[in-house]
Parts: structure tokens; C-alpha cells; sequence
């Protein structure tokens, strides 16, 4: 039996985890830096990388004790190292390769957003491909025709901000702290998804592509006043919450529809979805009422491996078994 660990620095949690080759997650170690960026409002790209490298060995050393492993029974190393935040992504593939030359054992290298998708993979404990892929997170809104691990073609993709990213910029905008999406669906529970028609951006359209910006504008002026960026009259809390509850409802429409789209021009009957987006309770609902009525089989894993996590670098267990490994040069690729 091989033993992986593995590593995950693109963002903002410093993650580790140990699993083996027949995807079985021994530990699986997340540290979130979400205290140290909660003052700025979001991810300070240099405070991120700063604290990756403080934690990162501290993390890797709970993930063996986690597994009741030593370092010298890894038999494999393994890195996301694309896309990201560079100086944080460089953190993890240094320490990925010092590890693997250090251990003389392979070191495999997975792609982030892909990684999202297998942790459906993972959670379901059986093969789910193929299948339609909707990867929703703070940096990426993607629809991919997910043909194995190893082929993944994109469908679609947002043309601006991402889902996350626009609960998060909303969260600010109604003065709800961060992360913004947890807020957001807190803040919504006690709002009317119907009080404002928000733009759903592209539904009528076949293209597979998201737009997330006009409907963040959309909010702002509807707080401040049309054209304006700042100021207006306070907000009320039952209008924060039906601000909160009818921008919800338009993002959760949209990743509905076009996953739903998706499954019809591909002809796919599974969906799996991943992504820090996939832990809010009103998107699961809509994603489990859309693929009921289409007798789709619908993944999504739990919470933690919804967000970002190292046990979802599993996926380049695919790549060993195919002794795919990565070269000494491997880079950290932002995008
Ligand atoms: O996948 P993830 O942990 O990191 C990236 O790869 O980006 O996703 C983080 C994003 C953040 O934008 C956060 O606000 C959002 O996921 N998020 C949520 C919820 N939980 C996290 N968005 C909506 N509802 C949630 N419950
Ligand atoms: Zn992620």
C-alpha cells in the first residue's frame, strides 16, 4: 500500500492530507487564515503566502500523526500547483518537491480546479465519471465535461467574478464581514428571495458562460442608489436581509440553469459539484430539486471537502498509477 501526502497552499488554508492509493483519506489537515485577512476584507495575496510558510510543516506533521504515519513511510508526494495565488502556490510546490527529493519518491502535481471534482469522487466512494463538473468557488465558476479524472474539457466559464467571489464582495457591500458567503446565507434565511429582481446574466442564452459583475453592481445600487457608490439612506435589517436573500436567489438560478443546460447538450446523467459555493444550503436544494426532476444523479461532497482541502489532491492518484510524474522544473502556474 502507498501512502500519499499531500499538499494544498493556493489561497487561503494551509491543508495537508494523507490518503492512499485506493482513496481511502487517512487525515486530512486544514489551517484557515481566515482570521488574518478577515481586517482587510479579503485574501492579502503576500499575508497568505507569509502564513503558508509558517504552518505548512506544522500542518503536514498533524496530518501523519493524523494517519499514525512517519514521514519515512510516504511513498508519494503530491501538489496542486496550478491555478492561484503565485506566492502562496509556491510555498506548497517548494515544499512538495524538497519532501520528494529529501524521500527519493515520486512527486505528482494536480490542477486545483479539477481537484474540486474529484472530491465528489472521493465523498461518493465510487467512480462518478463521467460526468458534468461545476466547480463554484471565491476564484473560479467553471462547467466542465468531466470524461475520467484525467479529461476534463471546459464548457463554459465566468467572464468576470466568480460566485464566491461575488458573495463575498456582496457580504461587504451589506457590511457583513468575511468570508462573505456564509454570511450572505445567514443573513438571507430571514429575507424575501423576491423582494428585488437582481440580473441573472446569460439564462436565456445556450452559451455555458457566467457573468456575476452587473448583478454586484446591481446590489450596490440598490443600496446606495442608482449610480451611486456610497451613501443613501441607512439600511434597514429586514432590506439588508431581503438584499441578502434576493441576491442568493439570482446566483443560485443561474448555476442551476446552466448546470442544467449542461447535462442537456452533453447528454450527461451525472452532476458533481464542488467548490467553497457548493456549502450553501439554498444552492444544494435547487441543484437536488433541478436534478430530481431530470433523473440526474447529483454529488456534492460535505462542507469540508466542499472547500478547499489537500484529501482532494487525490486525484493524482490517477496520474501515478500511470507513473505520469512531475518533473524536477515543476512550476507554480497562477492561472
Ligand atoms: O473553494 P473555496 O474554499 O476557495 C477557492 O478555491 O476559492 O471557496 C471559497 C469561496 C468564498 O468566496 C466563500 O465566500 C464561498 O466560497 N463560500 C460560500 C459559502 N461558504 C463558502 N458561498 C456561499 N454560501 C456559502 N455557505
Ligand atoms: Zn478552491
Amino acid at each position: 500500500m502507498t501512502y500519499f501526502l499531500a499538499i494544498e497552499t493556493s489561497c487561503d488554508e494551509t491543508a495537508a492530507a494523507v490518503f492512499t492509493e485506493d482513496l481511502t483519506i487517512l487525515a486530512n489537515v486544514v489551517a484557515s487564515q481566515t482570521d488574518l485577512h478577515a481586517r482587510f476584507g479579503g485574501v492579502v495575496p503576500e499575508v497568505a503566502a507569509r502564513a503558508h510558510l509558517q504552518r505548512l510543516l506544522p500542518v503536514i506533521d498533524d496530518a501523519l500523526r493524523q494517519a499514525g504515519i512517519t514521514l519515512q513511510q510516504v511513498g508519494c508526494i503530491a501538489v496542486l500547483n496550478s491555478p492561484g495565488l503565485v506566492g502562496a502556490l509556491l510555498v506548497g510546490v517548494s515544499a512538495a518537491k524538497a519532501l520528494a527529493l529529501a524521500l527519493d519518491v515520486p512527486l505528482v502535481a494536480g490542477n486545483h480546479i479539477e481537484a474540486h471534482i474529484y472530491a465528489c469522487r472521493l465523498a461518493a466512494g465510487r467512480d462518478i465519471f463521467p460526468c458534468v463538473g461545476l466547480v463554484v468557488s471565491g476564484g473560479h465558476t467553471s462547467l466542465f465535461h468531466c470524461r475520467s479524472p484525467l479529461a476534463f474539457d471546459l464548457l463554459g466559464a465566468t467572464i468576470d467574478d466568480a460566485a464566491g467571489e461575488a458573495f463575498d464582495k456582496v457580504a461587504s457591500i451589506l457590511d457583513l464581514g468575511f468570508p462573505g458567503g456564509p454570511a450572505v446565507e445567514r443573513e438571507a434565511i430571514s429575507g424575501d428571495p423576491k423582494a428585488f429582481r437582481f440580473p441573472r446574466s446569460f439564462l436565456r442564452e445556450e452559451r455555458l458562460d457566467f457573468s456575476f459583475s452587473g448583478l454586484k453592481t446591481a446590489v450596490l445600487y440598490a443600496v446606495h442608489g442608482q449610480g451611486a457608490t456610497r451613501g443613501g439612506p441607512p439600511l434597514t435589517p429586514q432590506r439588508r436581509a431581503d438584499l441578502a436573500a434576493s441576491f442568493q436567489q439570482a446566483v443560485v438560478d443561474v448555476l442551476t440553469a446552466k448546470a442544467g443546460q449542461a447535462l442537456e447538450s452533453t447528454a450527461l446523467t451525472c452532476l458533481a459539484v464542488g467548490g467553497g459555493v457548493a456549502a450553501n444550503r439554498c444552492l444544494r436544494n435547487a441543484l437536488e430539486a433541478m436534478s430530481r426532476q431530470r433523473g440526474v444523479e447529483l454529488f456534492i461532497p460535505p462542507m469540508d471537502l466542499c472547500t478547499d482541502n489537500a484529501a482532494m489532491a487525490a486525484i493524482t492518484v490517477e496520474k501515478w498509477r500511470r507513473r505520469d510524474w512531475a518533473a524536477s522544473d515543476l512550476d507554480a502556474v497562477p492561472s
